[in-house]
């Protein structure tokens, strides 16, 4: 009787330890596939070609970037070999840049307004969080630095060098929403201020159209101060035009806007 016992108490420890042990093998496996998995599904939805062997080289671009790095040791020059693969081309009309009102920049975007997260690696990577570690060939999407703790993290290095691309190949007539509820709409500190517009291309971008965005007009106006910080840094031949708009009035405008792509602003 006590041998049945202790065989059939044995039997269920048993039974027990190999279930948690293929769980926690399970859950481990999907983990570290996960990142990677994702990344190359959203790269083939991105991607007219479809092709998973393009996909299959921009991940393997991109890994080499922070991957068996230091997670503060990475510069936004480790990912010039990504985005000369994958380069952040303009497609629609308008290129669209931002500061300070990424919401509304996003409800905006699509159809005739290109956003540098509307490109594909932009809309891959964006709202994620990754980083590598010295001495491990693997991706990590948790415990990373954040986008203050160290300046060369992954992410933070990804945008910088992503938005100066960006930047660099905007051509044509470019607009940038401005937040006018904020003290200084143009802040020479944020991504727009102190990478976009020090890379415009002279002779492909012709023109920039500054729109103050504000809830309900009130807040600050195109004679704001810190826009003739933004108008001094433009090169010569490129022409700058500002122009005060409601959200509600972009977001109605969008909403009736047809393949014209007559701007909103
Ligand atoms: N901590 C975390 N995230 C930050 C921080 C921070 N301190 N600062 C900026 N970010 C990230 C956030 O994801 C935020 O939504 O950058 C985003 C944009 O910040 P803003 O200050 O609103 O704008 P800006 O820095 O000018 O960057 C927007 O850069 O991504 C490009 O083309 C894009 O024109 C756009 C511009």
């Amino acid at each position: 009787m006590v041998k049945r016992c202790v065989l059939v108490v044995g039997g269920c420890t048993i039974a027990v330890l190999v279930v948690v042990l293929v769980v926690f093998l399970v859950v481990v496996l999907c983990k570290k596939n996960n990142f990677k998995d994702t990344f190359i599904q959203d790269c083939e939805r991105k991607t007219a070609e479809g092709h998973s062997t393009y996909c299959v080289k921009v991940w393997s671009a991109f890994e080499q970037a922070y991957v068996d790095h230091d997670p503060c040791q990475v510069p936004p020059q480790a990912y010039d070999h990504l985005l000369s693969i994958a380069p952040p081309l303009p497609k629609y009309n308008w290129t669209l840049f931002w500061s300070g009102t990424r919401e509304v920049a996003h409800q905006m975007s699509g159809g005739c307004y290109q956003t540098l997260e509307d490109t594909m690696l932009g809309s891959v990577l964006d709202g994620k969080t990754w980083c590598g570690k010295q001495g491990s060939n693997e991706t990590f999407d948790s415990g990373c630095p954040n986008w203050t703790q160290c300046v060369n993290n992954p992410v933070r290095s990804f945008w910088s060098r992503a938005s100066a691309e960006f930047a660099a190949v905007a051509c044509g007539d470019a607009a940038v929403l401005l937040n006018g509820s904020s003290d200084t709409p143009f802040d020479p500190h944020c991504t727009f201020g102190s990478i976009e517009v020090k890379n415009f291309t002279p002779g492909l971008m012709k023109s920039l159209t500054v729109v103050l965005v504000t809830k309900d007009n009130v807040g600050a106006n195109c004679t704001d101060e810190s826009l003739k910080n933004l108008q001094k840094e433009l090169k010569p031949g490129m022409k700058y035009i500002c122009k005060e708009k409601t959200e509600s009035e972009l977001l109605t405008c969008k909403k009736n806007q047809d393949q014209s792509c007559v701007p909103c602003w």
